[in-house]
């Protein structure tokens, strides 16, 4: 987003493990662009952390790369309702984001001895109209299937045939 132009001033970056903020900014070198300060390392489930805490309701945006599909059914509803907390509590706040997705919409096997929940459309939108319901928000919720971000080469322990990665967009209404 720096590089289409959008303010660093306006971007934050959150990651559970410290250490791969530095790694990421020796990999892109863009410290001058996006200053360490930007990047806050913690849980974003956790209700504590003060800078989290801070943010609360402040957001306009979250992008959720390749992380919704690290919980299973119930921690995903989990998920969504902490970014929901994190978001303005406003019309077209927004959630973009991809997870690794599956024709079928099935549980599976994630880390060692952790169930996640792989979606397609349909799967994503049912778990969403369980959050506005639990939330007594409204969204209107875009999800499709496709090859992207290494589906179609299939490297991936957590790829195979049916698997295929999931796109999303969550609109405040
Ligand atoms: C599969 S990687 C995706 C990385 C990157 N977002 C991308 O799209 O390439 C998932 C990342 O989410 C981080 N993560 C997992 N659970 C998290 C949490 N609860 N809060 C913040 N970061 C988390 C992991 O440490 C890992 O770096």
């Amino acid at each position: 987003m720096a590089h289409d132009g959008a303010p660093a001033t306006n971007l934050l970056g959150l990651e559970e493990q410290a250490e791969f903020l530095p790694l990421a900014t020796r990999f892109f070198r863009d410290e001058d662009r996006l200053p360490a300060e930007n990047f806050i390392s913690s849980d974003f489930m956790n209700r504590e952390n003060a800078r989290l805490r801070a943010l609360e309701g402040k957001i306009d945006i979250v992008q959720l790369s390749l992380i919704l599909h690290l919980w299973n059914w119930d921690g995903q509803v989990e998920a969504c309702k902490r970014i929901i907390e994190l978001l303005r509590p406003a019309k077209g706040s927004m959630i973009v984001g991809q997870s690794v997705g599956h024709l079928d919409g099935v549980e599976a096997p994630g880390r060692p001895g952790t169930i996640v929940f792989k979606h397609n459309a349909e799967t994503f939108l049912k778990m969403w109209r369980q959050t506005e319901k639990e939330t007594g928000t409204e969204w209107d919720v875009q999800a499709s299937l496709d090859e992207g971000l290494g589906a179609a080469e299939q490297n991936g322990r957590w790829d195979g045939p049916r698997a295929k990665r999931l796109v999303f967009t969550c609109v405040r209404l």
